[in-house]
């Protein structure tokens, strides 16, 4: 376990005004998400869409890191330079995602479990060998009438902590992400509320497995109201409750707090980032956006090598728009003029 290692990987992760991007979308998110530009989903336009997001130009000004998908890993360039490579190159970590995907979590109708567990020890040494220095596992909670159950809190913060186990033994910097979604009609309070009991679950249970906190990221959701709430907390709010509910559970430990967009709008997704950024947090706290920030790059790109110049420019100004959240400089008449030039 090389501690040095992961202390400068965590921090080059949540360096000054930059963030992630999360590309690790499993072949079938990339059906849902090609599907929606009519796109075909085979493993050659996986590439070519990956190729065109990481040869954007300037991107390293804004991204410190690229989660993976495995298959992605294993891909390379037109020109044959292997994705992971490529990116070290540029000065950007690749990073792996190494969860299973979520299933219906046994007895607990409404709620899922995240698998991959299994094996996870041999995979992440062969994960480190590939150039990966850090990883993501993603638990899902959902929010409805008598769920989240203390079970599936309890059930995936524990996964969490053993994959974080994992990683460190490995050298390789766990991000730990509990999403809590934003399906349904709860208030942006109640969001709040199973932030608190989740995120208290998951520090604990990493406490209880030998985690070293000062070597783990923190991928949050943002306790936004639900998506079928036809009263939406305003920015300002958000802001107040994530910070709230991040500072009475983060130990000021960690490097970094990262963040989903979780199917916000982009614009949202960045003005809740430089919100909170303004509030003085007493963590860095940055993007790891996937449809926030691919979402308008997709729909330009559309599967057309043509259209790559418009698709990379798209991508570039929401990383740069989000680069300036995770600083507190970011303001809405940026977009403006982006959309005017
Ligand atoms: P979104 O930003 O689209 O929510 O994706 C982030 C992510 O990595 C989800 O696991």
């Amino acid at each position: 376990m090389d501690t040095k290692l992961m202390t400068e990987t965590a921090r080059a992760m949540v360096a000054r005004g930059k963030g992630l991007l999360a590309a690790d979308e499993s072949a079938g998110t990339c059906k849902k998400r090609f599907d929606s530009v009519s796109v075909e989903c085979n493993e050659e336009n996986r590439r070519a869409y990956r190729e065109m997001l990481f040869t954007t130009p300037k991107i390293s000004d804004y991204v410190s890191g690229v989660i993976l998908f495995d298959e992605t890993l294993r891909q390379s360039t037109k020109d044959g330079t292997n994705f992971g490579a490529y990116l070290q190159k540029n000065g950007i970590i690749p990073g792996i995602k190494v969860d299973g995907g979520v299933i219906d979590m046994p007895l607990h109708p409404g709620e899922k479990v995240s698998e991959g567990l299994d094996k996870l020890q041999s995979r992440m040494a062969e994960y480190f060998k590939l150039g990966a220095r850090f990883a993501k596992w993603r638990a899902v909670i959902t929010i409805g009438d008598g769920i989240p159950t203390r079970a599936c809190l309890d059930a995936n913060a524990h996964a969490l902590a053993r994959y974080s186990a994992i990683c460190q033994e490995a050298s390789i910097v766990p991000i730990v992400e509990p999403e809590v979604l934003l399906d349904g009609n709860h208030s942006a309070e109640r969001s709040e509320a199973v932030h608190l009991a989740t995120l208290e679950t998951l520090f604990h249970e990493l406490a209880t497995q030998d985690v070293s906190l000062e070597h783990v990221i923190l991928k949050a959701s943002m306790c936004v109201s639900g998506k079928d709430n036809p009263k939406q907390a305003p920015v300002q709010e958000v802001a107040e409750r994530t910070l709230r509910v991040l500072k009475r559970t983060v130990p000021a430990a960690l490097p970094g707090v990262v963040f989903l967009s979780g199917g916000q709008t982009d614009e949202n997704a960045t003005a809740h980032l430089d919100a909170m950024n303004r509030m003085s947090p007493p963590w860095p706290m940055t993007f790891s956006y996937s449809r926030a920030l691919q979402a308008v790059a997709l729909k330009a790109w559309r599967g057309q090598a043509g259209n790559v110049p418009a698709a990379q420019k798209a991508f570039q100004h929401r990383a740069r728009m989000n680069s300036l959240a995770a600083k507190g400089e970011w303001k809405p008449e940026l977009e403006k003029q982006a959309l005017a030039a």
